[in-house]
């Protein structure tokens, strides 16, 4: 894709970014939005590095329909992203140097009829700002967590489930193999959609979310009773944040969310007398193409952000509620994050199934 600057413009202009973590299907929104808006008569451009593209010197380029072919298969963003940079924290009211007011000054400069903000909470909550001080924004919800509010799924969910499903269904063939109990730990931040949706997906015997905080005593006696029954190896899924009863999430000395994985190993194999083994999938769970479910959904949310825009709509995040995409106020995507009900038919079914959840 050639990096062009455009300097004079007649057509209005559509300007995207992505940025958060990365998720397959990424470059799925932007490919159809930029054939959308082309469609629409409009100049489309991609910001490079998410909202940092929009400090100093706008750093962008025009997008057409022959520079978005082939993107739908491919994982990441061709805009590359930014986790947080400048935007890190709240606006600062007279902030002379104010990151906010310098993008929103940036995007009137480039004369864009509207900003596409491709992310997660964190990038939506950016984008409200931004709509707050007078900037044309339409979000669109992105992460393999799942957890943003006001949307039925976002896109990279089910690929990262995909994923996740993938390896638990490996792990199945060593715990086996060895008698052993195998602890997989996923990602989900603090949710617990991809440990709960993939340990259904990849039948595993005890699910640990931060929506349940676990009694590891619980884990281990339902461990101790499978192999009494002749089940000799098991499986645990854990989201990255999940917790002890009366505990906190684990982070590492990094400062970044994880460990409850090697430490849930680590004390079944200690209160089980069975080996334990764990696996931290990481950002497997973040790389590659994205599923067909992905692509669909992705395609939806760029196309219909980009005739949100033409419509006039701004201050909104495209979302997915049952069969249909419509737009939600962004305050309603970011005032909460979207958490499993522990009472919920999902938990609910696995517990009638024998899964445990440590409560
Ligand atoms: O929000 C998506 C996510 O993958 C989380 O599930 C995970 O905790 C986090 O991003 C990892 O962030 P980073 O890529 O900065 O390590």
């Amino acid at each position: 894709m050639s990096s062009k600057k455009s300097v004079a413009h007649t057509k209005p202009r559509i300007a995207m970014l992505t940025s958060g973590g990365d998720a397959p299907g990424l470059n799925a929104v932007v490919r159809a939005a930029v054939v959308t808006g082309e469609s629409l008569g409009y100049e489309m451009l991609g910001i490079e590095d998410g909202f940092e593209g929009l400090i100093g010197t706008p750093r962008f380029r025009i997008l057409t329909t022959t520079d978005v072919r082939g993107l739908l298969p491919l994982g990441g963003t061709v805009l590359r992203t930014t986790n947080k940079g400048h935007f890190n924290g709240p606006r600062k009211e007279h902030d002379p140097d104010c990151p906010y007011i310098a993008a929103r000054d940036n995007i009137a400069a480039m004369g864009l009829a509207g900003l596409i903000t491709i992310g997660g909470e964190g990038t939506q909550t950016i984008a409200l700002e931004l709509s707050r001080l007078g900037a044309p924004v339409i979000g669109v919800p992105k992460t393999i967590d799942n957890d943003l509010a006001g949307t039925d799924r976002t896109f990279g969910f089910d690929t990262a489930l995909q994923v996740a499903t993938e390896a638990i269904d490996r792990l199945h063939t060593t715990a086996a193999s060895h008698n052993r109990v195998m602890v997989l730990e996923v990602m989900g931040r603090h949710v617990g959609w991809i440990a709960l949706h993939s340990g259904i997906a990849g039948g595993a015997d005890a699910i640990l979310i931060p929506e349940i905080p676990f009694d590891i005593n619980k884990i281990a006696e339902h461990i101790t009773k499978l192999d009494q029954h002749g089940q000799t190896s098991s499986i645990i899924v854990t989201a990255e944040g999940a917790f002890s009863k009366g505990g906190k999430p684990l982070y590492g000395s990094d400062g970044r969310l994880g460990g409850v994985g090697q430490m849930v190993a680590d004390q079944v194999q200690s209160l089980t007398g069975k080996d334990a083994r764990c696996v931290v999938l990481g950002h497997i769970q973040r790389g590659g193409s994205p599923t067909p479910y992905d692509r669909i959904l992705s395609t939806r949310f760029g196309a219909a952000a980009v005739r949100a825009l033409h419509e006039g709509i701004t201050g909104e995040m495209v979302a997915l509620s049952a069969q249909d995409i419509t737009t939600v106020p962004m305050i309603e995507a970011v005032s909460h994050l979207k958490t499993i009900r522990p009472h919920s038919d999902l938990v609910r079914t696995c517990k009638g199934m024998g899964v445990v959840f440590g409560d």
